[in-house]
């Protein structure tokens, strides 16, 4: 069985592996960035977010993509990021959608970036309470947990990625698909922050 396992690894497990220097680049950028140092950094940080959430979203209305995750309407941080970028009294920016042309399976590898975000999000969201006083109600609601909480949601997305309905042959592609999508974060970040 363990032979089994290795030659057919599961797709969740390939995308962790196979993009983390991917998110290691995400937290140096971060670090550089220093979202919590102020308000003005922290506000960059949320136009950034914004941005990579109206990428995400414009993949929910595409139908194949909706059969693939069947719970896309707990999903996304578009509208929280409005709200918030609203609540710090910035204008919303404006640039080219960079998943126009993104279908499946490519656009579940982008959904895994957004979804596995919410991860990583718990501990920036702490800190933007703890150094910045914002919160889910004000200014941080982008980085706070779905109402289900971040283990229960994550887990069903990841049960929707190791699913027999994605054939192994499509799995090279929606990594493909993933570090696309951490490539237009990377440069959201490098474009609000600076190069790293
Ligand atoms: C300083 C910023 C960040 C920190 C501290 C951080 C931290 C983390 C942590 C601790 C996890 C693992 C959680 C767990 O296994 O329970 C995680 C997962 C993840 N993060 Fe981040 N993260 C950061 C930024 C980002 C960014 C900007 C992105 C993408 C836009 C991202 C994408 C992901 C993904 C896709 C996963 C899921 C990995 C997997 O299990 O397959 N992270 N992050």
């Amino acid at each position: 069985m363990i032979t089994a396992t290795l030659e057919r690894p599961q797709l969740s497990a390939r995308l962790k592996l196979e993009t983390n220097a991917q998110h290691e680049r995400m937290h140096q950028l971060m670090e550089y960035g220093a979202p919590f140092s102020s308000p003005e950094a922290y506000t960059r940080f949320v136009a950034a977010q914004y941005l990579f959430q109206r990428d995400i979203e414009h993949l929910f209305k595409n139908a194949a993509v909706q059969k693939a995750v069947s719970d896309l309407h707990v999903r996304g941080r578009l509208e929280a990021s409005l709200a918030d970028l609203k609540d710090l009294g910035a204008e919303v920016p404006q640039d080219r959608l960079a998943s126009a042309d993104v279908a499946m399976p490519e656009a579940l590898g982008w959904l895994y970036v957004s979804e596995g975000s919410t991860l990583g999000a718990a501990f920036l969201f702490k800190e933007a309470q703890a150094s910045l006083g914002f919160s889910a109600a004000f200014g941080a609601r982008n980085l706070a947990a779905y109402p289900e909480g971040r283990a229960t949601v994550w887990r069903r997305f990841v049960a929707a990625l190791d699913n027999d309905a994605i054939g192994n042959e499509q799995h090279d592609a929606i990594i493909a698909g993933a570090n696309a999508a951490y490539d237009r974060f990377g440069e959201l970040l490098t474009r609000y922050f600076g190069q790293a």
